[in-house]
């Protein structure tokens, strides 16, 4: 096994899907459409940030069982995934549309609760969620910096930040490495242990790795 496979958590799987032995794969009810195998679906990393991040190797602490909270979970692709391998997972998104699927994604899930929230307001959800493990961060919004900050409140000490940060949703005009490094300027609380660019998966994007300080 690989030094990135290694970091693989419990429960996610490398299986062979569409002529290639060698993609990410985790156990549950389809979603969107994947390709399954069995009890196994793909979970493509060129649809997923997290699902990167994983094919990047990055140290990010998952283990299997652990408790989530996923920011800007859409309409349930990449949390769906995170459902199969994690314990209780705690889905945070502010649009209704994307929201009435993941309802649905969570019907089939009894460890998957979908918040219809606003990630940048915490104290609106302070009160469902208990303290977890990781926090995984995928808003297209402005302000990443500010919501990951704000959920800090709700990991335990030593959890994690994984965060993508999308360039574009903080200022389309500017370069990215400049937008990234204003991230991690205004990012409090945290002690940043691995960052890497999400490309050839996903332009733009930057995976940051932090451990609540
Ligand atoms: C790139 S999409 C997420 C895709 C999803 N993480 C996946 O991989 O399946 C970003 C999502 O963040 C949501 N979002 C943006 N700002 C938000 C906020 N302040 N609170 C909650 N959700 C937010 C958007 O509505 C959108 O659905």
């Amino acid at each position: 096994m690989s030094a990135r496979d290694a970091a693989l958590p419990e429960g996610v799987e490398r299986r062979a899907f569409e002529g290639d032995t060698r993609r990410l794969a985790t156990r549950g009810p389809p979603v969107y459409g994947e390709p399954t195998d069995g009890d196994y679906r793909l979970w493509d990393a060129g649809r997923s940030k997290l699902g990167a991040t994983l094919e990047k190797g990055l140290p990010t602490g998952l283990e299997g069982g652990q408790r989530a909270l996923y920011l800007g979970a859409a309409s349930g692709t990449t949390v769906s995934h995170v459902a199969d391998f994690a314990g209780p997972t705690y889905a945070v998104e502010f649009a209704p549309r994307p929201a009435r699927d993941l309802v649905e994604v969570a019907e089939a899930r009894g460890n998957l609760f979908p918040l219809l929230k606003d990630a940048r307001q915490p104290e609106t959800y302070a009160h469902v969620v208990e303290p977890v493990d990781v926090v995984i961060q995928d808003v297209a919004t402005r302000g990443q910096a500010r919501v990951a900050t704000a959920n800090r409140r709700f990991l335990r000490e030593g959890g994690r930040l994984l965060a993508a940060v999308k360039a574009r949703s903080e200022d389309v005009t500017a370069e990215p490495e400049r937008v990234f490094e204003s991230f991690l300027d205004a990012l409090n609380g945290y002690e940043v242990i691995a960052t890497e660019r999400l490309e050839p998966f996903h332009d733009d994007h930057l995976a940051v790795v932090a451990r609540r300080a």
